[in-house]
């Protein structure tokens, strides 16, 4: 089929790019019946419940929902934006894409050319043995592999190596020069070799073009690295180092460790530490997290020792937490860099400090803290101001809890830090001490609370109206907490059970949204058998943000009669919603993934449907009795 005009483009790609052959080359898949099957490459997992089928030219995991065709595969995979993913499937498959009037997408391509070119030179001469390049990488400790993974190379120390080599491939100098690969002498406009006798650290983008390079000199001198500058394929602020080799190991660990340079990424990735990116030569910037978002959202910042790489910390940190990142810091106990800690100490030691590294709020507290002395009244007063001023940045949930802390390390009472926050209404209020009662009206003074946030409203969202329910009940008489933990505890190990089979299921949890879960999990900490809910208690655990939940709730707590009923009412509607639920799963996975040979499963499947579907009709008539 020829490409004929530029509406159909897109369904040429999908005709063309065959989504078997697509995710095949990246992720082994096995024939399965109709359809073919592998490990999930967006989520961790042991045994295959990727699928993907020809027939439909879609994929799907039934691990964790992923879903979609052979572009938004590329697209996501590859982290590409739909354009982008379309590019890419277009070069492979060789089917023309009409450029745009300016020709910008042929020039970057040869700009992509001329990198690759470089790197190939650059990764020659650094094979070719002896140079002081390969000498300078082995006597820093890296082994071979790891060379050759990074393709690292060597700019001979020459003045046209390069210069010449590419000449003799056609490429015309202004081009070189625009790049970076060329300068350019003052005076006469000679071009000479811009890198030269230094170890070449290609930067390869997720997309697998050569961007730029970073060169390192060979023992001391200045620049210590000297980078590629900006061009129309290397822009440093939208780009991290090693994201084309490190970012399945970030998804799959779901944890992004940034170190500041290129050898720190180098030794941790050698030493199997390989969930590791840097920036370029720049400090953090906004693009970058938001790139590095969309494989982990838990990024720890693993920046020298020194005093620049603290107040890199703090930035970053800053820029991670606005962009909505649980943003981590730690700094190497022994040497300067995570390169030398771990070449002392070892991946062991290094993962230590990872799980031990301070989230975003205790770092910056422990950081004022750092070099003050709290006896000092005059100290503590600066510690304090410091400390406050790190509270009023933070959400409200996670500013109550740090006001514990900061009343912790300084002996001054919470509420006066409350106060100095102006955290808490003067009168009444969830917060306050004097306003709430469990036994009284749902009287938050939404007025005066919400003037008086710190930060920028953040509320929970809406519960499900049979979660209100349940936690009405809970409100109105406290046993039925323990009656809603044991069927939790219930559901989820009927889940559990169907995890075990080949494929997970949504569990059959009572509560759904995150809200719902929230309250419930605070209750936990506060349910005391025989005793109400101390709403008070419970509006303090959870923050300014749930207030109009805990309102609403409250308030049907007044319209309760009959709890017995309703609660096995609201239990049998949420049970029959959960096992519809499954079974259309089980439906689904039906029809897409079990082929004509795989009677047995098949089998258990249907079991596993038929079971439900009885369910469902047993507890439909248990409502109908209860209706009567
Ligand atoms: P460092 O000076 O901490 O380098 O700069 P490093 O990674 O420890 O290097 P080694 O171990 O001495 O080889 C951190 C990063 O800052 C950028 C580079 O990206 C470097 O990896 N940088 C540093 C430059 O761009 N230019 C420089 O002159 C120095
Ligand atoms: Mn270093």
């Amino acid at each position: 089929m020829a490409f004929t005009n530029g509406d159909n483009f897109i369904d040429e790609i999908k005709s063309r790019c065959n989504i078997v052959d697509v995710i095949g080359r990246v992720v082994p898949l096995k024939r399965a019946g109709s359809n073919y099957k592998g490990v999930c490459p967006f989520h961790n997992e042991k045994t295959p419940s990727f699928i993907v089928s020809e027939t439909k030219q879609r994929f799907t995991c039934f691990g964790c929902g992923a879903t979609g065709d052979v572009i938004s595969f590329t697209e996501r995979y590859y982290n590409l934006d739909f354009m982008e993913a379309v590019q890419k499937l277009a070069d492979e498959y060789g089917i023309e894409i009409k450029r745009n009037r300016h020709g910008s997408g042929e020039k970057k391509e040869k700009f992509y050319e001329i990198n690759r070119e470089a790197a190939k030179f650059f990764y020659t001469a650094f094979r070719r043995l002896p140079n002081p390049g390969f000498d300078y990488m082995k006597k820093r400790g890296i082994d071979d592999d790891t060379l050759k993974k990074f393709g690292i190379g060597y700019a001979p120390d020459s003045w046209d190596s390069l210069y010449r080599y590419m000449k003799g491939k056609g490429y015309d100098e202004k081009t070189l020069f625009d790049l970076g690969l060329l300068s350019k002498s003052e005076s006469g406009g000679k071009y000479y070799d811009k890198f030269r006798n230094r170890v070449m650290f290609p930067i390869i983008n997720t997309n697998g073009k050569v961007i730029g390079f970073g060169g390192r000199i060979i023992g001391a001198g200045d620049p210590k690295y000297l980078n590629s500058p900006e061009t129309p394929v290397f822009m440093k602020k939208y780009n991290l180092y090693a994201l084309n080799l490190t970012r399945q190991d970030i998804s799959k660990e779901d944890c992004a460790i940034l170190v500041e340079g290129y050898m720190d990424v180098i030794s941790l990735y050698q030493s199997g530490v390989r969930n590791v990116t840097a920036s370029l030569g720049t400090a953090l910037t906004e693009n970058q997290a938001r790139l590095l978002k969309r494989y982990s959202e838990n990024i720890v910042l693993s920046y020298d020792a020194d005093g620049a790489g603290k107040k890199a910390t703090h930035r970053g940190l800053d820029i991670l937490y606005r962009e909505g990142c649980r943003a981590k810091a730690l700094h190497v106990t022994d040497g300067k860099d995570p390169d030398e800690f771990v070449k002392a100490k070892g991946k062991e030691a290094y993962l230590k400090l990872v799980r031990e590294a301070k989230p975003y709020a205790d770092y910056k507290l422990w950081a004022a803290m750092e070099g003050r002395n709290l006896e000092n009244d005059e100290e503590k007063m600066d510690f304090l101001r410091e400390g406050e001023e790190i509270l009023k940045s933070l959400k409200p949930v996670e500013a109550d809890i740090y006001v514990k802390k900061l009343s912790k390390y300084t002996g001054v009472s919470e509420s006066a830090i409350r106060r100095e926050l102006n955290m808490q209404a003067e009168s009444g209020g969830p917060l306050s001490n004097t306003g709430y009662k469990s036994a009284g009206k749902g009287n938050y003074p939404k007025e005066s609370l919400h003037e008086k946030r710190i930060t920028d409203a953040y509320e929970a969202l809406p519960l499900l109206p049979t979660e209100k329910i349940f936690l009405s009940l809970v409100f109105y008489k406290s046993q039925y907490y323990e009656k809603l933990k044991d069927e939790e505890l219930k559901a989820v190990s009927d889940s559990e059970e169907f995890k075990s089979e080949e494929f997970k299921s949504k569990s059959l949890s009572l509560f759904e949204t995150e809200t719902a879960k929230s309250i419930f999990r605070a209750l936990s900490e506060i349910y005391r058998p025989g005793e109400d809910i101390d709403l008070k208690k419970l509006a303090d655990l959870l923050g300014e943000d749930f207030t109009k939940q805990l309102e609403e709730i409250e308030e049907n707590t007044r319209v309760v009669s009959d709890d017995e009923i309703i609660f096995k009412e609201t239990l049998y509607t949420v049970q029959i919603r959960g096992l519809k639920r499954k079974n259309k799963e089980l439906q689904e996975i039906f029809e897409m993934e079990v082929g004509e040979d795989e009677e047995q499963k098949k089998d258990i499947f249907m079991k596993e449907y038929i079971e439900n579907e009885n369910k469902i009709q047993e507890l439909k008539k248990k409502l109908q009795d209860l209706r009567k």
